[in-house]
Order: structure tokens, then sequence, then C-alpha cells
């Protein structure tokens, strides 16, 4: 009756493969708003569907810190739902001109993925998953991006010389925003990143008439929290129309003069277009029923 029982589930899945979601019997579906861990043996021959928010892509590691590949022998990472979903790879993975290296993990470059778990791993073996953005490879000649504060978020600096209002617009244009500082540990990366030898367009402009210091992309006023003017700075703020950009420190400049831009997009940035459908925690939603059978499975 067992064996008999086994022989048809793993039928099941032999003749679902290929199929987005192969059986019923051992579907899950994983739901991440920012972080979830799971252990690879506990969904041992098992599919997993992971989604996140619309517009976010998901990042993949080893809680342990371990190189991705050692995942593989294990899981297979599939990009998409979808039949023809490709299995993500450490080593087809798009490397990006600067930052961080981030050898350690896979990015999908969908909001959803699939699990197809394989070989049940002799120790614990922990998965991370995180919900990261997007990180475009070119936004044309005159740019580079990369993952240069963290490896969720995305930026890239342009040097094609605008005024700060087209760097908005040209941010915009392409799925991101203006830059926003919020500390000096990402402050120093982006200067690592890019150096300090010219002035780079952030999103900070001086209202004269509320006398105020605010960040356009995040409407946030700058005070209280963290501000780095260089020497002597701001000086200009009686001119109308002064923006901020950076260069080894904060200089109040006429928004009009033409300088690069630097821009950005962070998970918690929530698209224009699309409304935050999304109430729920990470969870694992269970099937009605999860059948966990033994014997080497055929997935590949
Ligand atoms: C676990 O498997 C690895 C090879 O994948 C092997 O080197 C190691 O000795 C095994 N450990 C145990 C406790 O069986
Ligand atoms: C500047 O501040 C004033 C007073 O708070 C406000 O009414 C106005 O809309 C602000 N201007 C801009 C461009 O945000
Ligand atoms: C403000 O300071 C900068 C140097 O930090 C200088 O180049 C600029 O001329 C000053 N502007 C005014 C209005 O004094």
């Amino acid at each position: 009756m067992y064996l008999a029982f086994s022989v048809l589930v793993l039928s099941l899945l032999g003749s679902g493969y290929g199929s987005a979601i192969p059986t019923e019997a051992c579907k899950r579906t994983l739901y991440v708003e920012h972080t979830a861990l799971i252990d690879i043996a506990e969904h041992h021959n098992c599919i997993l569907q992971i989604e996140t928010d619309q517009n976010h892509v998901l990042r993949f590691s080893l809680v342990n810190g371990e190189h991705f590949a050692r995942a593989q022998e294990f899981v297979s990472i599939y990009d998409g739902i979808g039949d023809e979903s490709p299995i993500i790879r450490p080593e087809n993975q798009i490397r990006h001109e600067v930052g961080l290296k981030l050898t350690e993990s896979v990015y999908t470059t969908k909001s959803v993925a699939h699990l197809r778990f394989k070989k049940k791993p002799n120790l614990s073996l922990k998965l991370k998953i995180e919900k990261a953005v997007y990180c475009p490879f070119n936004l044309g000649s005159e740019s580079q991006c990369g993952r240069v504060v963290d490896a969720n978020a995305c930026y890239c600096a342009t040097f094609t010389k605008r005024g700060q209002a087209d760097h908005t617009t040209y941010c915009r244009d392409n799925g991101m925003k203006l830059l926003s500082i919020q500390t000096a540990n990402e402050e120093e990366k982006l200067y690592a990143a890019w150096d300090t030898l010219v002035y780079f367009w952030t999103s900070a402009s001086h209202n004269k008439t509320s006398g105020t210091w605010s960040w356009e992309s995040t409407m946030a006023n700058i005070y209280p929290g963290y501000a780095n003017w260089a020497p002597f700075e701001p000086n200009n703020t009686l001119i109308d129309g002064t923006c901020m950009a950076i260069k080894n420190g904060w200089y109040d400049e006429p928004c009009i003069n033409l300088y690069d831009a630097i821009c950005e997009l962070q998970p918690e940035d929530v698209p224009d277009s699309t409304t935050a459908a999304s109430t729920t925690q990470s969870t694992t939603v269970e099937p009605t029923t999860v059948i966990f059978f033994s014997g080497n499975s055929n997935l590949h």
C-alpha cells in the first residue's frame, strides 16, 4: 500500500515535471514581505512557490554566508513559476559595474520564483530569502549601476550633466528616485564607488518660504536627521532655487547647475504606479495536505 502510494506520488511528480507546479501533494507558497528563512531539509522533495511584492525581486543566500553554489546540490531555484522559467545559476548572474561582488547570493528577475528541493542535506542548511530590487545593468553608456550600499538596494550614477530637476525626471523615467542620504555609512559607500571629484545632485532642496531643507524623493525634512555639510556650507540659501549636491560633503548650489547625479531604489520604495496591496507578513501558507515520501525522485 505504502509502496503503491509512493509510486503514485512519484509518477504524479514525474509526469508533471516541467510544468509550473507538478503536484498538489507537496506544494507550498511563501510570501516574503522582508526576509524569510527556510531549512532546506524540511522541504525535501517538495516544491515551494515564493512571492514578494510586485516590481521587486528575490535574493537567495545561505544563512551561514557560504557561496550560493553550495546549495545547488540540494535545491534548484527557478526564475518565475511558468514552465519556461530558467534555473538561476550563480555563474549566470548579471555582474553589475560597481559595488558589492555578492558571489554568495543569487537574484531572480521577477517577483515570483519556485524552488524544487532535490537531495536532503545531511546537516542543517538554511536558505535566506529577501525582498530586493532589480538593479538595471545599463541605463545608457553614461551610467553605472550596482549594489553599492547593500545587497538588496540598487544605486545608479549617471555621468550626463543635467540640472537637478532633469535628473529627478531621469531617475523616475528609469523606475528609480534621485538620491536621498540617510546615514554616514551610505554616503561613504557612494564616495567609495564613485569618488569625490565631481558634484552629484541629490534630491535635497531648500524651501525659502518655510526655511527648511527636505529630501524631495522621500518628502522628509532633513532635520532632525543626518547632515554632512562641507565647511562654511550651506552658503547660498538666500537664493531661490537652491538644491544640494555632494562632493565629499554637502554643498548648496543653484538647482539649474549641470552636474552628474545618483539615482537609487530601495526595497521599501513603493513604485508610484502600484497600490500597496501587501498586508501580509512572511508566512508559509500550508496546503491542506502535505505528503512527504521516501526514495529519490527524478526531479532535476
Ligand atoms: C555530509 O556530506 C558531506 C558531503 O556532501 C560529507 O563530506 C560529510 O562527511 C557528511 N557528513 C555527515 C555527518 O555525514
Ligand atoms: C514651501 O513651504 C511653504 C510653507 O510651508 C509651502 O506652502 C510650499 O508649498 C513649499 N514649497 C514647496 C515647493 O514645497
Ligand atoms: C559658497 O561656498 C563655495 C565653496 O564652498 C564657493 O565656491 C561659493 O562661491 C560660495 N557661495 C557664496 C554665495 O558665497
